[in-house]
């Protein structure tokens, strides 16, 4: 049987999108679930539109009380029970009630070469900084922000008129290639991080 696969997401989705599109053939892990904390995020359409179940669970009623907003989150993941949850472009800091309850289960990926650049702002960090390779990270999801085990990370070379837009962009190719690399690895417990160069 397949393993359950939730995705979250806060935007466009076009992680989740690669994600989705790479669970097909003899994948081991099917997509069940697309939830955002945004009505408006534009990638619940692309779920659906491939006809994948979605959800909302906003946060905004939620403010000041995060303890109610993670119940929420897990009853709502707990209807579809997840073998694996994939966070892509997932903008909530999360407390234990959530991390807790799916400990080993949660991927992220995050658009710098961690342990660079944990946080927002990636991009204009590495360009201010002068760096020639900039890139993503996929990795387990712990208590501490952007810093759980590593599983992959893509480089992409940095270039001398690059604006954080324009970095964005190629780091975002980067992450649509590397997450379903790791996502397959991560199903079939291969944990040994893997590194992609993309020119
Ligand atoms: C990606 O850059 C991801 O790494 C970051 O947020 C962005 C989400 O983009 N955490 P998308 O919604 O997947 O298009």
């Amino acid at each position: 049987m397949s393993l359950r696969v939730a995705i979250l997401i806060s935007g466009g989705g076009s992680n989740m999108v690669s994600l989705v599109d790479s669970m097909t053939g003899d994948h081991p892990a099917r997509p069940v679930l697309v939830l955002s904390n945004n009505t408006d995020a534009g990638g619940l359409a692309k779920a659906a539109a491939r006809g994948i179940k979605t959800s909302v669970v906003d946060h905004r009623p939620y403010k000041g009380d995060r303890k109610a907003f993670e119940t929420e989150l897990n009853a709502t993941l707990d209807e579809v029970a997840p073998d694996i949850i994939c966070h892509a472009g997932f903008m909530r800091i999360l407390t234990e009630q959530y991390l807790d309850h799916w400990q080993g289960k949660m991927i992220n990926i995050h658009p710098s070469l961690l342990p660079k650049y944990p946080g927002l702002n990636t991009h204009a960090r590495a360009l201010q900084a002068g760096d020639t390779m900039a890139g993503c990270t996929v990795h387990e999801v712990t208590a501490e922000l952007d810093a759980g085990p590593m599983l992959g990370q893509a480089q992409v070379p940095v270039m001398t008129d690059d604006t954080p837009e324009t970095l964005a962009t190629r780091v975002l190719k980067a992450e649509h290639q590397l997450y379903p690399a790791v996502l397959r690895r991560f199903a079939v417990h291969e944990y040994a991080p893997i590194h992609m160069n993309i020119v």
